[in-house]
């Protein structure tokens, strides 16, 4: 019995190191995602992420990342999110003013800068990535080192 359980063990490491944990493991106390066992790193920002999200973004994307239809875009299941994850996080980071179609609708609003650091932002992301109904996955603050934080302007509201 306890050989299967350190087998099962072994195969669910291996699986974090892979980031695709099986089914069969336990989603950890607090976070939701779908059986997808999340590396510490990335489990220790969701606090964070967590309250940023609550505090700044809620406003507009709603308590459940269903957005405004045609206003502010959804972070649920949000097609356009999930197909790139570093560019949500320079989105956050130094806002956005594009027309974007998400899950087939136009959004043309903009969006002022939202957090000040790559921690915050791939904190929030994050957090998104694994509440809402989305299906977990995550980003690393060395994936997004490239990432160019643009100067704030005296015009940015949401600092
Ligand atoms: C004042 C309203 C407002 C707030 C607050 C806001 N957003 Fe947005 N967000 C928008 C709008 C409008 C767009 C569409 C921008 C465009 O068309 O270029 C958008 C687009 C996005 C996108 C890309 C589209 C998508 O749905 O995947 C992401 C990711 C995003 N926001 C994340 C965030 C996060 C994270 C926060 C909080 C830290 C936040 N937003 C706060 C209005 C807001």
């Amino acid at each position: 019995m306890e050989r299967i359980a350190n087998l099962s063990l072994s195969v669910c490491v291996a699986g974090i190191i892979l980031s695709s944990c099986g089914s069969g493991s336990q989603p950890e106390a607090g976070q939701k995602a779908a059986g997808v066992s999340l590396p510490a790193e990335i489990k220790a920002m969701m606090p964070k992420g967590e309250e940023i999200f609550k505090t700044k973004c809620i406003i507009c994307h709603q308590p459940n990342g269903t957005g405004v239809e045609f206003i502010f875009p959804p972070l649920a299941n949000s097609d356009y999110l999930l197909a790139d994850k570093s560019r949500a996080v320079a989105q956050t980071l130094n806002g956005s003013k594009i027309e974007m179609t998400v899950n087939g609708k136009k959004y043309t609003q903009e969006m002022t800068p939202q957090v000040n650091t790559k921690e915050d932002a791939v904190a929030v992301i994050n957090y998104v990535l694994n509440n809402f109904g989305n299906k977990g996955g995550f980003i690393t603050l060395e994936e997004v080192k490239s990432i160019e934080i643009k100067p704030r302007s005296e015009t940015d509201q949401l600092r």
